[in-house]
C-alpha cells in the first residue's frame, strides 16, 4: 500500500529516496512522487507520475534539483483515480507547502466543500490535497508550527500519517502519525523517515517509532516530539535487531516462487525456534534400561515461552477459549488452526475476520486469549480489531513476520513467525509458518493441560517436520507433470470451483485466494457439503471442480460421495489427495496424490504443491505474479 520515505539531513536525498521507494516497492502502488527542497533556491521542486518508480526515475532524468530535506510517496489509490495529478506530494494554493500521506481522512468532503466556500481551489481528487489545503489554512492563523499542527489533528479524522514540508521552514519536516506507522532513523545529522524501516534499514539501525497520535518537528540534528495533547515526549531510539534488508530472487524467476521454495526451511526454522525458547529445550530425555524414554521438565524454560506471550502458565492452564482474529490468508491459517486448538486443547476457538469484528458485540469471557495473526503485523482491519480488545483485560498476543510492527507493540504478548521476509504479494511462507507456529502453539497448550504427554508433545514436532519434507517433495514430484503439462491445459479455463470439508474447507479456501488474486481467474470456494445446495448447478465440463482430500475417515467417504456428485453431471474434477485414497483419484480427471501424514497436518502438506500449480498456471498466462493488479502486500487502510 502507500510508502512513505522522507529525509532531512547532511547529503543531497534523491539517490536515498529513490531507493528508498524501490524498496518498498513490493508493497503494491500504482504511482509515485518525489519533492526536495531545492538546495539553490530553497523553493519546491517536485516531479510525480502514475506508474512505476522506475518511471519517477526516468522523468527525474536531467532534473537538476536536489537538496538536503526531500519526500517521495508510492501512492495506492483510494480516493481518485490513477493519475499523475493524483499522485503525491500534494500543495496548498499557493505551492508553498506540500505533503505526502499514508491513510484515509474520514469526511475530507465536508472539509473540502468548506475549504472551497473559503476560497481554496483544488487540483486532485485526493483526501491528502484537502490535508494540505485545511494546514494551510490554519497555519495562516496561528503562525507557528506546533499549535497550527495540534488544531490539525484534533479536527482530521480516520487513519494517516503524513510528512509535510514548508518553503518557509526550509531544513525541517514534519511527521504525523495516527493510527497508520511511521518510522524514523537517525544517523549523525541526518534524520530518514519511513512508513517501514525497509526504506533505509541499509542505512540504519538506529531507529525511533513515532508513538500513536504523536508528532515530530525534525531538523537535521534535532527530533522535537509530542504527543497530540501538546506534551513534548523524549524519542525512544533502539537499535533493531530484526531487519529486512534486501532479498534478491536468487536465481528464481519470480519472489513467489523462491518463496514457495522457503517453506520446509521455515517450517524447520518454526520448530527449531519453539524449541529455543522453550518447547523442547525444557525436555531433557533419557534413554531407560528398557529403550524407552523419559523426559523431563524443566521449569526455567516451561515459563519462558509464555513470558514471550505475555501469559503466566496459570492462565494457560486455565485456558477455556481461545479468539483467532485475521485478515486473508492469514484469516485461512487461522481457519486451519480452529481445529488445533478445539481438538488438541479441548476448548472451544472462534476465527473472526478482521475487517468484521470491529461491528461484533464484545464479550468480556474470563479464561480466554485473543491473538491476531498477520504476517505484515500492521494491517489496518487487525491493527483496529487488536485496538478493540486492548482496552479489555483480556490477553492479547500478535504472531507476525515483523517484529518491529505496530501489533507486536501493542498486544500484550509476540511470537514471532520465522518466515524471513517474504516480499510477493501472495502470502504462500508466512501461510505455511502461521500454520505451524498455531499447530506448535495448541499443541504446547494441550500439554500444560496435561491433555497430552510430552512424548506426544515430541510426536506433534516430528509429524510437522515430516510435513514440511512432504511439502516440499510433492512439488518435486508433479514439477515436470504440470510445467510441461497440466500449467497450459488449466490456463485454458476462465473459472474455477474449489471444495473441500472440514480442515481442507479452509485450505481449498486458500487456494481459491491463491488462484483469483495472481491470475485474475475467477474461482469460488465452498464447503463440499454445500454442493448440493446450489452451487451444483454451475457444475459443467467448462468449469473445473478443484476437491482437497483429507485423512479423516469419516469426512473423505463423504468427500468421495461429493466427487461422485461432480461426476455424475459431468464435471471436469481435479482432486488433491492421499496415497491411498484410490476410490477419490480413479473418479478425478486430474488428480495429485501426496504421503500420508497427521491428518491435521494434511492441508500443509499440500500447500506447495498447490501453490506451485496455481503459480505454474498464472506464469502461462503471463500476469505479473509477484505484484498482481490492484492488490497491496500490507493493507493499511481499512
Ligand atoms: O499482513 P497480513 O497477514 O495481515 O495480511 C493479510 C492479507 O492482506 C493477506 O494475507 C492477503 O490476503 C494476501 N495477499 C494473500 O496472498
Amino acid at each position: 500500500m502507500c510508502g512513505i520515505v522522507a529525509y532531512v539531513g547532511k547529503r543531497r536525498c534523491r539517490d536515498y529516496i529513490i531507493r528508498g521507494l524501490k524498496r518498498l516497492e513490493y508493497r503494491g502502488y500504482d504511482s509515485a512522487g518525489f519533492i526536495c527542497v531545492d538546495e539553490k533556491h530553497k523553493r519546491f521542486s517536485y516531479f510525480k507520475k502514475s506508474g512505476k518508480v522506475s518511471d519517477l526515475e526516468k522523468g527525474l532524468d536531467g532534473f537538476e534539483h536536489d537538496g538536503f530535506v526531500g519526500m517521495g510517496h508510492t501512492r495506492w489509490a483510494t480516493h481518485g483515480v490513477v493519475n499523475d495529478c493524483n499522485a503525491h506530494p500534494h500543495f496548498n494554493c499557493k505551492k508553498n507547502i506540500s505533503l505526502v500521506h499514508n491513510g484515509i481522512i474520514e469526511g475530507y468532503e465536508e472539509i473540502r466543500k468548506k475549504l472551497i466556500f473559503e476560497g481554496h481551489e483544488f487540483v486532485s481528487s485526493t483526501d491528502t490535497e484537502v490535508v494540505a489545503h485545511y494546514f494551510s489554512s490554519i497555519f495562516d492563523f496561528y503562525k507557528d508550527l506546533k499549535p497550527a499542527i495540534l488544531d490539525l489533528v484534533s479536527k482530521l479524522k480516520g487513519a494517516y500519517s503524513f510528512v509535510l514540508s514548508m518553503e518557509e521552514y526550509p531544513d525541517q519536516i514534519v511527521v504525523v502519525r495516527h493510527n497508520s506507522p511511521l518510522v524514523l532513523g537517525k544517523l549523525e545529522d541526518e534524520i530518514f523517515v519511513a512508513s517501514d524501516l525497509l526504506a533505509f534499514s541499509d542505512k540504519t539501525k538506529n531507529v525511533c517509532f513515532l508513538p500513536e497520535d504523536s508528532f515530530a518537528i525534525i531538523k537535521k540534528d534535532s527530533v522535537d516530539m509530542y504527543d497530540f495533547s501538546g506534551k513534548k515526549i523524549l524519542p525512544i531510539w533502539q537499535e533493531v535487531k530484526f531487519e529486512f534488508d534486501a532479498v534478491d530472487k536468487q536465481g528464481f524467476e519470480h519472489y513467489m516462487l523462491k518463496e514457495i521454495y522457503e517453506q520446509k526451511k521455515v517450517i524447520d526454522n518454526t520448530i527449531n525456534f519453539c524449541r529455543l525458547i522453550g518447547t523442547d529445550s525444557k525436555l531433557s530425555a533419557n534413554t531407560k534400561k528398557d529403550n524407552s524414554v523419559d523426559y523431563k521438565i524443566d521449569l526455567e524454560y516451561q515459563d519462558r515461552i509464555w513470558q514471550q506471550l505475555g501469559l503466566s502458565l496459570k492462565q494457560v492452564k486455565n485456558l477455556k477459549k481461545v479468539n483467532l482474529v485475521a485478515a486473508g490468508t492469514s484469516w485461512h491459517a487461522c481457519r486451519i488452526a480452529q481445529f488445533f486448538f478445539e481438538n488438541f486443547c479441548k476448548i472451544p476457538a472462534s476465527v473472526y475476520l478482521a475487517s468484521e469484528f470491529c461491528y461484533m458485540p464484545l464479550f468480556n469471557h474470563e479464561d480466554s486469549v485473543y491473538i491476531f495473526v498477520s504476517q505484515s503485523g500492521e494491517t489496518a482491519d487487525t491493527l483496529q480489531a487488536l485496538r478493540k480488545v486492548s482496552p479489555l483485560s483480556i490477553p492479547t498476543i500478535t504472531i507476525t513476520n515483523v517484529p518491529s510492527s505496530t501489533m507486536v507493540r501493542e498486544a500484550d504478548g509476540f511470537f514471532p513467525m520465522q518466515a524471513g521476509p517474504e516480499i510477493s504479494v501472495a502470502s504462500t511462507k508466512a501461510f505455511s509458518s502461521q500454520i505451524s507456529v498455531l499447530y506448535l502453539l495448541a499443541n504446547r497448550i494441550a500439554l500444560e493441560k496435561g491433555l497430552i504427554s510430552l512424548e506426544e508433545m515430541k510426536r506433534a514436532e516430528d509429524d510437522l517436520f515430516v510435513s514440511a519434507q512432504i511439502l516440499e517433495q510433492s512439488i518435486e514430484n508433479y514439477k515436470y507433470k504440470i510445467t510441461q503439462k497440466l500449467a497450459n491445459k488449466y490456463s485454458k479455463f476462465d473459472k474455477f470451483i474449489f471444495l473441500g470439508r472440514h480442515i481442507s474447507y479452509p485450505f481449498a479456501m486458500e487456494a481459491a485466494l491463491k488462484l483469483k488474486e495472481i491470475s485474475y481467474i475467477f474461482a469460488q470456494c465452498y464447503p463440499a457439503g454445500e454442493l448440493k445446495h446450489g452451487p451444483i448447478a454451475l457444475i459443467d465440463k467448462s468449469t473445473p471442480v478443484v476437491l482437497f482430500s483429507s485423512l479423516h475417515e469419516i469426512v473423505y467417504k463423504k468427500i468421495i460421495s461429493n466427487a461422485q456428485e461432480v461426476k455424475a453431471r459431468s464435471g471436469h474434477l481435479v482432486v488433491f489427495a492421499f496415497d491411498g485414497q484410490d476410490e477419490l483419484i480413479n473418479l478425478a480427471n486430474t488428480s495429485f496424490i501426496v504421503p500420508r501424514v497427521n491428518p491435521f497436518l494434511g492441508p500443509l502438506a499440500m500447500t506447495g504443491l498447490m501453490q506451485f500449480f496455481i503459480y505454474q498456471i498464472t506464469k502461462k498466462l503471463g500476469c505479473s505474479i509477484d505484484k498482481p493488479r490492484n492488490l497491496a502486500k500490507s493493507v493499511t487502510v481499512e
